[in-house]
C-alpha cells in the first residue's frame, strides 16, 4: 500500500467532494463533519464516474434499514443504472431487493455484481495534508495459460492467476505493468472485458527494433510464470455520454475492444473506427464482427485504399467522446482535427504507445522529503534515475511519461511536465509529477 498526498486540509469544503487522479485511480474524496473519506469515482459494476448527493425529497420507505445509514448527500450513485453507495462505507444499495425501490433493472455477466460494494480507501491527516492510501503497487503471481498468433507479429497471451484465484477485475482500457525477468517492467493493455474466469488477455506487437518489452512478451511459452502489477484506469469510458466515438490505429485496437464491447452490451451509441495497413495485420476481427459491435465497426484497409477521414468521422459525431489510441502520427492528425473543429478538448481522450520525450534540460534538486535526502538532478538524466541510484525506489514501467507507474506526490516546487498521462488540469495542479521524464525548476520536494 501507498499513501499518496490528494489534498490540502480545508482544500475540500465541508460535505463537498473533490475528484482526484492518483495512482491511475479516480477518487472522489468528501469531507462530512471534518472527516475525509475517499471511496473509487467509478461504479464496479460498469465503469461509470459517479454523481454525488442525490437523496433529496426522494421517498426512502421500502422497510427498515433502507438508506437509514445515508443522509442527504452522502451517497454516490451510477449515471448509468442508478447504483447507490455510501460515501463513508462503499456500501451499496442495490442488492436485488433494493432495485426496484430506486435503480433500474441491472443485468451482468456475474450475479454476485448485483450486491458489489465500491472500494473505499484509508484517508489520514497530517501535517496540514489529506493522504489516501492505496495499492497502486501490489503484485500478483501469474502464469500464461494459452498464447496464439492473433494476426502478423501480434501474440495474444491469456495469464491466470498462478495460485488458481482470479486476477483482479478492470475497467475496459486499462493496463497493468508485466514484469518480465531482468528489472524488465512494461506496461500493456488489457484486452476485451474482465473474463468470468479471472483471466486476462493481453495482445503484444512484435517491435524487433524497440525498447524489448514485446520480445520478451514473445518469448513467453505456456505454463510460464510472471508477476503482473494491479490495473491502472487511466483511460476508459466517460459515463453519460451521449454518444462514443472509438478510433484505433493498428495495435490500439487492445484498449478499445473492450470499450466496444462494453458499449455495446449496454445499447449505448458509438461508432468504433479501426484503421489497419492490411486486414491481415488486423486483430480481434472476429470479436469485433460479432452482432452487437459489427454494426459500429469502420474498418479502414490501407491497402484496399480505405482510409478514414478524421474530420468527417468527428463531425458525424459532435457530441461524442472520443477516444483514440494508436500511432502518435494518428493521436496527433486527430487532436488537430478535433480542434479544427472546435469541439471541446474535455471530450477527446488520447492514449499514446510511445512518446519521444526529452528527458534532458537544466539542472535541478530533488528532495526526498521522508529521508530528507537532497539530489542533483544533472542536465542529462531523469529524476527517477537519480533517485534510483541513491536507493529510494521509484516504481518505473515505460519510462516514458505514457502509464503513470512513476507518478509520486509533490509537496513543494514547480514541476515541468513532459509526460502524456495527465491531464491539462492534473499537470496545472502540479499535485503529482512523473519523475521518469518531467524536471522542475529549482528545487522539487517529493513524498517519498
Ligand atoms: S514510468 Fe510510465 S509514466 Fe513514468
Amino acid at each position: 500500500m501507498t499513501r499518496h498526498i490528494v489534498a490540502r486540509v480545508g482544500e475540500v469544503p465541508p460535505g463537498g467532494r473533490k475528484r482526484v487522479a492518483i495512482a491511475g485511480r479516480e477518487i472522489a474524496l468528501f469531507r462530512l463533519e471534518d472527516a475525509y473519506f475517499a471511496i473509487a469515482d467509478r461504479c464496479p459494476h460498469e465503469g461509470a464516474s459517479l454523481c454525488a448527493g442525490m437523496l433529496t425529497g426522494l421517498a426512502v420507505s421500502d422497510g427498515p434499514g433502507d438508506y437509514g445509514l445515508t443522509r442527504e448527500g452522502e451517497i454516490l450513485r451510477c449515471p448509468w443504472h442508478g447504483w447507490e453507495f455510501d460515501i463513508r462505507s462503499g456500501r451499496s444499495w442495490c442488492d436485488p431487493d433494493r432495485l426496484r425501490v430506486r435503480s433500474f433493472p441491472t443485468s451482468t455477466a456475474h450475479g454476485a455484481d448485483l450486491v458489489r460494494d465500491a472500494e473505499t480507501f484509508p484517508v489520514t491527516v497530517e501535517n496540514d495534508y489529506v493522504l489516501v492510501e492505496i495499492a497502486s503497487a501490489d503484485l500478483h503471481d501469474a502464469v500464461v495459460a494459452g498464447r496464439r498468433l492473433l494476426a502478423d507479429r501480434i501474440l495474444l497471451l491469456e495469464l491466470a492467476h498462478a495460485g488458481g484465484g482470479r486476477l483482479p477485475d478492470f475497467l475496459p482500457g486499462a493496463h497493468v505493468d508485466l514484469h518480465l525477468g531482468a528489472g524488465l517492467v512494461r506496461p500493456y493493455s488489457l484486452c476485451g472485458e474482465p473474463m468470468p474466469d479471472g483471466h486476462w488477455r493481453v495482445a503484444v506487437l512484435l517491435e524487433p527494433a524497440s525498447r524489448g518489452g514485446s520480445v520478451a512478451v514473445h518469448a513467453l511459452r505456456v505454463g510460464d510464470g510472471l508477476r503482473v502489477g494491479a490495473p491502472r484506469a487511466n483511460f476508459g469510458l466517460v459515463g453519460g455520454a451521449r454518444a462514443h466515438c472509438l478510433i484505433a490505429g493498428g495495435i490500439g485496437i487492445t484498449p478499445l475492444l473492450g470499450m466496444a464491447q462494453r458499449l455495446a452490451r449496454l445499447g449505448e451509441a458509438f461508432t468504433l473506427h479501426y484503421c489497419v495497413r492490411a486486414e491481415a495485420a488486423a486483430a480481434f476481427l472476429p470479436e469485433l464482427r460479432q452482432p452487437g459491435i459489427a454494426p459500429s465497426l469502420r474498418l479502414h484497409d490501407a491497402s484496399a485504399g480505405q482510409r478514414l477521414d478524421i474530420e468527417a468521422a468527428l463531425a458525424a459525431q459532435p457530441v461524442a467522446e472520443v477516444y483514440v489510441c494508436g500511432p502518435a502520427r494518428l493521436l496527433d492528425a486527430v487532436a488537430a482535427a478535433h480542434a479544427r473543429l472546435g469541439l471541446p478538448a474535455a471530450r477527446l481522450h488520447m492514449e499514446r504507445f510511445n512518446a519521444a520525450v526529452a528527458i534532458g534540460g537544466a539542472p535541478f534538486v530533488v528532495e526526498a522529503a521522508r529521508s530528507g535526502l537532497r539530489l542533483e538532478v544533472p542536465a542529462d538524466r531523469s529524476a527517477a534515475e537519480v533517485l534510483v541510484a541513491a536507493g529510494i525506489a521509484v516504481p518505473l514501467s515505460c519510462e516514458q511519461g505514457l502509464c503513470g507507474s512513476c507518478l509520486t506526490p509533490v509537496l513543494a516546487g514547480e514541476p515541468e511536465h513532459r509526460d502524456s498521462v495527465l491531464s491539462p488540469a492534473e499537470q496545472a495542479a502540479n499535485r503529482v509529477v512523473a519523475l521518469c521524464c518531467s524536471r522542475a525548476r529549482g528545487t522539487l520536494v517529493l513524498d517519498i
